[in-house]
């Protein structure tokens, strides 16, 4: 799509920025699927890439996987300020997306996400011990039958109680279109129950 300042609105762009996070979802191709997820850690900012699973504009929510050991979770339970950023080189946009993270383990929702998780997904949830465990040479934690095969689904059954979803509520997000004729840029912020857009210059 291309965005001509003239008759550009910020309602527009919104409505963009909202297309983009659902395609994004459904599209394996879409560089939003994998945008890059920065938390607060204990030495500053910590990022990693992570799959966009759900993006519900209604609520403002975004939904990611991850391993309930994994650093990230120490990280958000003591500091839930989250930042995700993506760049589609195709479109030329870069969305900036600022909001509070929480993670769930045992909820119906998490549950809910575990259940259409596919086997060979939840095959990273068996990994023996948890992420980010320091271990004395390279290994990825799967038992050796499961390296070369696909769990049974009663085998994925033991890394149930290491899925946990990450649930971010947006908001702000920052919009930034590349052009030749001049990059454009706005910010929404989430006020009083409505999105409040202004332009930038970029
Ligand atoms: C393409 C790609 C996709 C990834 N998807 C996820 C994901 O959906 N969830 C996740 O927790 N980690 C995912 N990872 C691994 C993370 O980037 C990270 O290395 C891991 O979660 C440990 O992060 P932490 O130590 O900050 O907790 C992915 C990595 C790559 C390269």
């Amino acid at each position: 799509m291309e965005f001509a300042p003239e008759n550009l609105t910020l309602t527009k762009v919104l409505q963009a920025s909202f297309q983009q996070l659902n395609d994004a979802v459904i599209n394996r191709k879409s560089p939003m699927r994998c945008p890059v997820v920065a938390t607060i850690g204990k030495n500053g900012p910590n990022q990693r890439i992570m799959v966009l699973r759900e993006f519900d504009e209604d609520h403002r929510i975004m939904r990611f996987h991850t391993d309930f050991r994994s650093p990230k979770v120490d990280e958000i339970a003591k500091n839930s300020a989250i930042s995700i950023l993506g760049y589609d080189p195709e479109q030329r946009i870069q969305l900036k997306i600022y909001g509070a993270a929480q993670i769930y383990n045992e909820s119906a929702r998490a549950t809910g996400a575990w259940l259409q998780t596919d086997t060979m997904g939840r095959r990273c949830y068996l990994c023996e011990p948890g992420s980010g465990t320091k271990i004395s040479a390279a290994k990825s934690g799967l038992s050796k039958a499961l390296q070369s095969r696909r769990p049974t689904i009663e085998e994925t059954e033991a890394g149930r109680k290491n899925f946990a979803i990450l649930m971010i509520n947006i908001h702000q997000i920052d919009w930034m279109y590349l052009n030749s004729q001049g990059n454009l840029a706005a910010s929404f912020h989430f006020d009083n129950n409505a999105w409040v857009g202004e332009w930038l210059i970029p």
